[in-house]
């Protein structure tokens, strides 16, 4: 249902339903792993939970065969909940072989109660290793680096990373301390569009590598991250593309027996899912058409504040009203709340004639949305419409 066939079915369905409607496609989430995998064939994908937490999507991701990247205990259980029933030999197996806590600040309640399985954590500075040796001392340790995130559209390193020039000593002390390090790590910025960003990184990878080798660190893990590209403009550089030449550098610098991983969370859900909303009012204010929709930044837009993400709108309703000869203007969308700040776009291109009732569709809006969505004002947010569910 991707594409203008989703568009078309979503009148429909809020016509059922009612408005705002978040509708996932859960073949657009498969199709989108299988790209991924088909494109990158040597990279295990784990699906960082946080881009979209919908406990749909992780089953049907979990179906496909994908890991997991969780960033807090609640989404470990989250993922959890599908190996319950498995033995414990099998449900360990899993765990070590499928799930990595890629947050690297972990605090010390979380740590004791991952303990027992034996985790897959990353880490980037002296005090994490300690707080990890003192109450999780089973985990398997990948280190994050610092990389370049220049043009990315949400910039992490300057929260993340250890500097390259300090990570053999934060090697070193994890292994002094009787940790194992297993891998390394980075992440270029989420919808990474620079692809220089993922050579760089790959580079000052596969150059700490070489050096804790050589020093007897048997280091085997290379965690590529996220921030895989996702086409909301035409723009946007192909994912093919960025895959060949990661791809190609994968094999130029990592000999075959280093595993590789990735941790894509935008890729897998953005396109995945459409949002229909409502407008609930109209104004000029100070000659600008305002419109007014049931949808806003506190709820299913919140990306557009945490995720610098800028949505687009297409008019769903039939319209039997509208001129088709009527003027389109520069309008504002906003949302529901009493805070002025609840404006989504202040510069839409959008026919002057809508009215209350009109339906407006924005597509790829699968990813840091109903994820990061409040319940501000005491409007529920977003009902969430699952299609082609498996099972
Ligand atoms: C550690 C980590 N891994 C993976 C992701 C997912 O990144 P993306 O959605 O760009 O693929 C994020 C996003 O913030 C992250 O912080």
């Amino acid at each position: 249902m991707g594409g203008k066939n989703m568009k078309e079915k979503a009148l429909e369905l809020a016509q059922q339903n009612g408005t705002p409607l978040f509708i996932i496609d859960h073949d657009r989430i498969r199709q989108n792993y299988r790209t991924f995998k088909k494109h990158l064939p040597r990279v295990q994908a784990y699906y960082a939970v946080k881009a979209n937490s919908n406990q749909e999507i992780i089953k049907t991701l979990f179906d496909e065969g994908a890991s997991f990247d969780v960033a807090s205990y609640n989404e470990f259980m989250q993922v959890y909940e599908y190996i319950r029933h498995y033995k414990k030999k099998d449900k360990d197996f899993y765990i070590w072989d499928k799930i990595i806590f890629s947050n690297t600040i972990k605090d010390r309640d979380t740590l004791k109660k991952i303990r027992r399985y034996k985790p897959l954590v990353t880490y980037d500075n002296a005090e994490e290793v300690k707080k990890i040796k003192a109450y999780c001392d089973t985990a398997g340790l990948v280190l994050r680096l610092k990389v370049p995130d220049i043009g990315s559209q949400v910039e992490l390193s300057s929260k993340f990373g250890a500097e390259p020039g300090e990570a053999l000593t934060l090697i070193e002390q994890a292994f002094d301390l009787g940790l194992v390090v297993e891998g390394l790590s980075f992440h270029v910025g989420s919808q990474c569009t620079v692809f220089d960003n993922y050579t760089a990184a790959l580079d000052i990878v596969s150059q700490i590598l070489q050096d804790a080798r050589s020093r007897g660190y048997n280091v085997n893990v290379v965690d590529i991250g996220g921030g895989f590209p996702v086409p909301y403009d035409s723009h946007v550089p192909q994912f093919e593309e960025l895959a060949q030449v990661i791809t190609a550098e994968l094999a130029r610098l990592f000999p075959e027996d280093i595993e590789i991983i990735a941790e894509p969370g935008r890729f897998m859900v953005a396109t995945a899912a459409g949002l229909v909303s409502e407008i609930v009012g109209k104004a000029r204010r100070d000659g600008k058409i305002f419109y007014y929709i049931n949808d806003g930044v506190y709820h299913t837009f919140s990306g557009v504040v945490y995720d610098h993400w800028i949505p687009n709108f297409d008019v769903l309703s039939p319209g039997d009203h509208r001129d088709p000869t009527d003027a389109m203007e520069i309008c504002a969308v906003v949302g529901p709340t009493c805070d002025s700040f609840d404006k989504v776009s202040l510069s839409q291109q959008l026919p002057a004639d809508l009215r209350i009732g009109d339906y407006l569709y924005t597509e790829n809006i699968g990813a840091y949305s109903t994820a990061s969505s409040t319940r501000f004002n005491g409007f529920d947010g977003a009902k969430i419409l699952h299609v082609n569910k498996v099972s």
